[in-house]
């Protein structure tokens, strides 16, 4: 079974409209939806926004489904100035951009000291798969670590910090959390995340213009690519 968890439902509502055999269970006040999607097992997840909920929905996911994979999919600001709106960025790895013990001991920026890891590794055979499939489909794709943390970016000092400090291409509110969640229950994790915003000082205006074509590239990708990851 194929664990798939997005933030909103633009995020999955798409995938959730072409699954067979639905049923709805709700843990954790999360509704989760079991069913299949071309021949493959999966349940799908909209978690709510932030890294609280995303951790909350992967345990409870892992806890009553154990899902063998955990994808997380959306809509992402690019940090890489050469990504452009809707194009695909999938993980090689995830880090938590807003966690920082380092005053107190000495840690980098992002240090996991559970995982004892800065990024957290993606699975690479799902992301090439994600990869040739999004090229396949058209889409501008590329491997990148993903930058998660509890706040909307809309800032250009902001944007370059993340480049400069984790070497992120796109940034988001959940990815890290689900992947560090995996991660900790030995489980294979990959984030799909197609480019909605610069995360720049337009980001607030370019994410509700284009979040739903972005959202859309998404899921144009995962609906194609659940059987081969199955
Ligand atoms: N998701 C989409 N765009 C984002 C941004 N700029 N910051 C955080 N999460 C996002």
């Amino acid at each position: 079974m194929i664990g798939i968890i997005g933030a909103m439902s633009i995020e999955v509502d798409g995938l959730l409209a072409i699954m067979t055999g639905r049923r709805d269970r709700t843990y954790c006040g999360i509704r989760f939806s079991r069913g299949k999607i071309g021949g493959t097992d999966v349940v799908i997840a909209r978690s709510g926004v932030g890294k609280v909920m995303a951790s909350m929905c992967a345990s409870a996911m892992i806890t009553r489904f154990a899902p063998s994979l955990i994808i997380n999919t959306g809509v992402a600001g690019a940090v890489d100035p050469t990504l452009k709106i809707g194009d695909i960025i999938v993980s090689s790895g995830a880090v938590q951009h807003d966690f920082d013990t380092s005053p107190i001991d000495g840690t980098p920026k992002g240090w996991n000291a559970e995982l004892g890891t800065v990024t957290v590794q993606a699975d690479a055979c799902s992301t090439g798969v994600l990869l040739r499939i999004a090229n396949e489909e058209g889409i501008s794709a590329r491997p990148g670590i993903i930058a998660s943390g509890d706040s909307f970016i809309a800032d250009n000092e902001k944007k370059a910090e993340l480049a400069a400090v984790f070497g992120a291409s796109a940034c988001e509110m959940e990815g890290a959390a689900v992947a560090a969640v995996a991660a900790y229950n030995h489980i294979p994790f990959v984030i799909l995340r197609a480019i909605s915003d610069g995360a720049d000082n337009g980001a607030h205006m370019d994410f509700p213009a284009f979040c739903k074509f972005a959202a859309d590239n998404s899921i144009r990708v995962l609906s194609r690519a659940i059987k081969e990851l199955g």
